[in-house]
């Protein structure tokens, strides 16, 4: 696997790859890989001759008091993960090298009323951060077509208006979440969770399809699902952060004529706020 920490190195190297017609696949990531990260990759690899993972733990996109300097930091493990998937390119650049200097100068992009609300809530500038970021990977690598996990489903959303909006030339792809066995979604966040924790946090996909199989019951008052929902999560030992019943494409409270429908929470057990979600068509 070919290792790149500079902007110009892989542009040379994406030259040569652009002359040979070869499509590319984009995996962007903040490393700690995990099996979700991978299924990301193996769907990249599956439709494209190349594909570039890239790993970089973005400062812009964490709040003053979060996890930035405590993230999980594991370039050479997933590097031998990346090798075994078969990834041929990882670009995995310094903050410098993308920021500059000074971080604050940075022009950043804000997109509109998706971020305002759930996550963007409670992390201000969290989806200013990653819109830029992920505007800048798309803009350094110029991938034909790139790919998001599902299980940041609020982000993806974000992401297809970014490149919507500004017109840039690129396929976005969104990939199904991956569990555990006792239906935890995949995080890099997991890491924190004790054993118990790990038993607390299952509740969260438990409710997620409990209220899916209300609202399939045909039970349409969703503000009412909302709060015993969340009446459920703080029974089994954790703090609701938000749980809303919302229409999938606006993220818009759902109304009952509303037909794609998605069910986004977050939730903290202990200090480790998890989020998930469960899409739900009520067309029959
Ligand atoms: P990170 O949390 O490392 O996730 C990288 C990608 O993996 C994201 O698209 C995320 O949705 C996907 N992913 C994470 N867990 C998953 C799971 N259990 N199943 C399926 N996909 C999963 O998300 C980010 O990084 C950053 O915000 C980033 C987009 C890289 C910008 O910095």
């Amino acid at each position: 696997m070919k290792v790149f920490n500079s902007i110009a190195e892989l542009h040379l190297e994406l030259e040569t790859i652009r002359l040979a017609k070869k499509s590319i696949g984009l995996v962007p990531t903040m490393g700690n890989l995990h099996a979700g990260h991978l299924a990301l990759l193996k769907e990249a690899l599956s439709e494209n001759d190349c594909v570039i993972s890239t790993i970089f733990v973005n400062p812009l996109q964490f709040e003053l008091n979060e996890d930035l300097q405590n993230y999980p930091r594991t370039i050479e493990e997933d590097k031998l993960k990346l090798k075994k998937a078969k990834c041929e390119y990882l670009f995995a650049p310094s903050v410098k090298e993308i920021y500059g200097h000074n971080i604050n100068y940075q022009t950043v992009i804000h997109v509109p009323d998706l971020s305002d609300n759930y996550c963007g809530r409670s992390r201000p500038s969290h989806f200013d951060g990653v819109a830029t970021i992920v505007c800048k990977l798309l803009n350094i690598v110029r991938p034909d077509t790139a790919f998001f996990g599902l299980k940041d489903y609020q982000q993806f959303l974000i992401i297809k208006k970014l490149v919507s909006d500004l017109a840039l030339n690129v396929d976005i792809r969104g990939v199904e979440i991956v569990r555990d066995s006792n239906g935890l979604a995949l995080s890099s966040r997991n890491n924190y969770l004790s054993n118990d924790d790990i038993v607390k946090a299952s509740n969260i996909y438990r409710c997620l399809q409990e209220t899916a199989g209300k609202i399939r019951d045909k039970n349409r008052d969703f503000r009412k699902i909302e709060i015993w929902a969340k009446a459920q999560l703080s029974n089994a030992g954790l703090r609701p952060d938000y749980f809303a019943i919302c229409e999938s494409h606006s993220l818009s409270p759902a109304n009952e004529n509303d037909t794609q429908l998605v069910v986004l929470t977050a939730a903290y057990v202990g200090s480790t706020r998890l989020i998930d979600n469960l899409r739900v068509s009520t067309d029959q």
